[in-house]
């Protein structure tokens, strides 16, 4: 079902695990199936210089996170808000029509962690997030 790129992600992903210091955190969750996706961000001078992930989820949703952190370091905060889960497909040769949402979990949970940081710029720790510090 998953082309030999996408296995590859899957079997070793890169990236696996939380940033301590990180800058930026992002959680979200896929409706349809329940799981869940975490990102957490190191950004220096708004450049993105380390990513990690935590994946709870199919092997669409592991090789794509695992994809996107590797596509987003080196990119700046601008650069990464226009990564969508269709560069991240492409990146990936492609998935199964059935698995692009899987793909969403990524693009998402980078963008989620990109606001965090803002925030966290701005002075505004969402409470959702105090927890999590
Ligand atoms: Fe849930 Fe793929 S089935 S993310």
């Amino acid at each position: 079902m998953y082309n030999e790129k996408v296995m590859e992600a899957f079997k070793n992903p890169k990236n696996v695990g939380e940033i301590e210091n990180y800058d930026g955190l992002g959680k979200v969750g896929n409706a349809s199936c329940g799981d869940i996706m975490q990102i957490t961000l190191k950004i220096e001078n708004d450049v993105i210089v380390d990513a990690k992930f935590k994946t709870f989820g199919c092997a669409a949703a592991i090789a794509t996170s695992s994809t996107a952190t590797q596509m987003v370091i080196g990119m700046t905060i601008d650069e990464a808000l226009k990564l969508t889960n269709k560069k991240v497909v492409e990146e990936l040769e492609g998935l199964p029509p059935q698995k692009i949402h899987c793909s969403v979990l990524a693009e998402e949970a980078i963008k989620a962690a990109i606001e965090d940081y803002q925030n966290r710029k701005a002075g505004k720790v969402t409470p959702d997030k105090i927890d999590m510090v």
